[in-house]
């Protein structure tokens, strides 16, 4: 009944596109995949840009790929994600369209994404980084929001669950790690949704952690709090970053603060009746999306690029 998962290397912007990619390419990367992990999450393939490159075509190659193998290996899979702000194909962020056939367009995308997964896949993000940090709903930057107004979240939530009424809907976000304005944000979001029979089951916390900024130590009562709700919690992108020096490697010392963080987050869900599902963003430094998207920082997962277990892995193996 707990799962363990990672996020499936492709199509990010930090590998080549589209093809080819680890998960087609490289055999010692699948064959560790398939062993070590009862979960998965597609990195980038269910996402806008990747499944729906166009407006009357999809592209659902590598997403199905993930599925059927996650189905082979007897692992459940996070598909992610569907309403966010990033990752949208030039056609939807560029394109010209009223409000009646944006709210069309993202219930169609919705209905076909889910329901082509429709009993396969075991938690949906819905909503993903929905509020800033302030805890303000992103209505600049998220399309729908911004277009459809707020009702729209709702929205979503009850077309996945009509498309595929046994997966477990979540909203999805980082720096929610801790009780903050952000974390605040979702709580009352949540009993909003509740309070108008909106079909939430779920909240996750992303966890990209640094280990400059420390490890978040209230975790376990934040989630605690949206257990309270009755909503189930997740752990759904762990990876603790560090400064290392270009070309330098991680001292031992780094490398045992990082399996710290990550004994301690495991913990944290372990503790929580309804946090059954804890995915670290991928297990070895040769894919990581850090240290492009954070400068100085790298050496992010539980495996170095050569796929050596690091004590982060042995932390990890040792609380399950
Ligand atoms: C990242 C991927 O890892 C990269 O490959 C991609 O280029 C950008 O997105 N929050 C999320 C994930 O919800 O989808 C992001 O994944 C990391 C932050």
């Amino acid at each position: 009944g707990f799962y363990v998962g990672t996020a499936v290397a492709g199509g990010g912007h930090h590998l080549s596109q589209p093809y080819p990619d680890p998960f087609t390419s490289d055999k010692e990367y699948r064959r560790i995949l398939a062993r070590q992990f009862s979960s998965v999450s597609p990195e980038n393939q269910m996402k806008w840009d990747f499944i729906h490159p166009e407006r009357d075509r999809y592209d659902f190659g590598a997403a199905d790929a993930i599925v059927d193998f996650a189905e082979r290996n007897r692992q459940v899979v996070r598909g992610h994600t569907l309403l966010w702000h990033s990752q949208n194909p030039e056609w939807l962020e560029q394109g010209d369209f009223s409000q009646e056939e944006l709210r069309a367009i993202l219930r169609e995308h919705i209905t076909t994404v889910v329901g082509r997964y429709a009993g396969r896949i075991q938690q949906w993000d819905v909503a993903n980084e929905i509020f800033d940090d302030q805890g303000r709903l992103r209505t600049q930057d998220n399309i729908w929001i911004r277009e459809l107004g707020p009702g729209v979240v709702a929205d979503a939530f009850r077309w996945a669950h009509a498309a595929d009424p046994g997966a477990k809907l979540f909203l999805n976000d980082y720096n929610v790690e801790s009780v903050n304005a952000k974390s605040d944000a979702y709580h009352a979001l949540v009993q909003d949704l509740l309070e108008q029979g909106v079909p939430v089951h779920g909240f996750s916390v992303q966890a990209h952690l640094s280990t400059r900024y420390g490890f978040p130590s209230d975790l376990e009562s934040n989630l605690r709090r949206f257990d309270a709700l009755g909503l189930e919690t997740a752990v759904t992108e762990l990876d603790v970053r560090m400064d290392v020096p270009e070309g330098g490697r991680p001292t031992a010392a780094q490398e045992r603060t990082q399996a710290d963080y990550y004994r301690r987050a495991l913990s944290a869900c372990l503790a929580v009746d309804g946090c059954d599902s804890f995915t670290i963003w991928g297990f070895t430094d040769k894919y990581s999306w850090v240290p492009v998207f954070f400068e100085g920082e790298g050496f992010a997962n539980v495996m170095t690029g050569d796929f050596v277990r690091k004590p982060a892995f042995w932390a990890l193996r040792d609380t399950l």
